[in-house]
């Protein structure tokens, strides 16, 4: 029996995890998998129940699942609260720390059938396969924050900061990653300006040593965010630090077609957390509107990295194939000639295609 903690979350998370949960327990009949999913609050919808982003229930029932399955947080109705009583800094961040999930991996994959659907000419995206490793618990995110009165107004300062370990461990877990995959690594920083890039690039040579058969490529961020525009097939393995990252993956995820693609898999602690890569949606909450394919893809990379279910993980993602295949489409990757399906039809087609493997 598979615990799995359900976070919803605020505007389109409360449509698209439903979506993820059915073609989960779809896995669960068809190879036999035992599932006990457990709601609870997270985000602006725990602000409004309780006062805070992230109850103490909430945190307890993460660590005492399997894995966690989070849609997403946010939105305008909370963005003037008190910043450690926002969503973000007082949902999100603390669950990434507190649950030690120093690594987000999204897979950046173009599926064939949505070539057209990608801003990019065809022969550039074509066959792209890109793994961007972000660092997901430092840097300046999480640096220490000060607002000072100076004369003529204020001073705001964040501060950006990386430790040999925490370089070490999402290094390693890198070229691991690239050591599977096509054996090619680019380390994006900005060593030319930053110290910290510095340190960051000094310390990946010396891993390297431990993983002779994995290339590794150093890279500017100013130029990566060039390259992944220019020539996206030169990426296997992308791994980079915090905010570098965050940026990066929107932009990688638009070579897919859209964002509504992109899912992702934070790891490095107890239990792993499972989400779409992009956000709360409020533009087009509650109108049916959401793509939930990166939530449920995200469920497959749960399949994948907590249960060690490797079947049931492709069998999810050959059953979007198919469905992508067959022309259905939410409104983000609508395309001539395609069906055009809400959220809850979407993830009815993915559960019918599943379970027809
Ligand atoms: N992990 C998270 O929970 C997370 C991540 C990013 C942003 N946020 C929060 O989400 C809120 C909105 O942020 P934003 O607008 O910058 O980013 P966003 O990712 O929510 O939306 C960006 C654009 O992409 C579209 N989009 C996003 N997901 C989609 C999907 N599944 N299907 C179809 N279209 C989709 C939206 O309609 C919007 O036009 C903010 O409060 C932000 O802080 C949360």
């Amino acid at each position: 029996m598979y615990k799995i903690a359900v976070l919803p979350g605020d505007g389109i998370g409360q449509e698209i995890v439903p979506e993820a949960v059915k073609v989960l327990q779809a896995c669960g009949e068809k190879f036999g998998l035992a599932f006990e999913f457990r709601e609870a609050l997270v985000g602006g919808a725990a602000i409004d129940a309780t006062g805070h982003p992230l109850p103490e229930e909430t945190l307890n029932l993460c660590r005492e699942s399997d894995a966690v399955l989070l849609g997403a947080i946010g939105g305008p109705k909370w963005d003037n609260l008190p910043v450690h009583l926002r969503p973000e800094a007082g949902a999100l961040l603390p669950l990434r720390k507190k649950l030690g999930l120093y690594a987000n991996l999204r897979p950046a994959v173009l599926y064939e059938a949505l070539i057209d659907a990608s801003p990019l000419r065809q022969e550039i995206v074509e066959g792209i396969n890109i793994l961007v490793i972000r660092e997901l618990t430092g840097g300046l995110y999480f640096g220490e924050k000060k607002r000072e009165k100076i004369p003529g107004g204020e001073k705001a300062t964040d501060t950006l900061t990386y430790t040999t370990q925490e370089i070490e461990r999402i290094g390693r877990l890198a070229f691991e990653a690239a050591r599977k995959r096509r054996k090619v690594l680019h380390s994006v920083d900005k060593a030319n300006v930053l110290e910290s890039s510095r340190l960051w690039r000094e310390t990946m040579t010396r891993l390297q040593e431990e993983y002779p058969d994995v290339e590794l490529i150093h890279m500017y961020v100013d130029n990566a965010a060039m390259q992944l525009v220019r020539w996206p097939r030169q990426f296997d393995v992308i791994v980079t630090e915090n905010m570098f990252g965050d940026i990066l993956t929107d932009q990688a995820s638009m070579l897919t077609g859209s964002i509504g693609m992109l899912a992702s898999a934070s790891i490095g602690g107890k239990v792993a957390l499972y989400e779409p890569a992009h956000g709360s949606a409020p533009d087009i909450a509650g109108q049916k509107k959401a793509n939930p394919l990166a939530t449920i893809l995200s469920a497959a990379l749960m399949l994948r990295y907590s249960f060690n279910h490797e079947e049931a993980a492709a069998a999810i993602e050959k059953a979007v194939v198919r469905v992508l295949e067959k022309g259905y489409r939410t409104p983000d990757i609508m395309q001539p000639g395609c069906r055009l399906v809400n959220t809850e039809e979407m993830g009815e087609r993915v559960v019918e295609e599943l379970l027809a493997l």
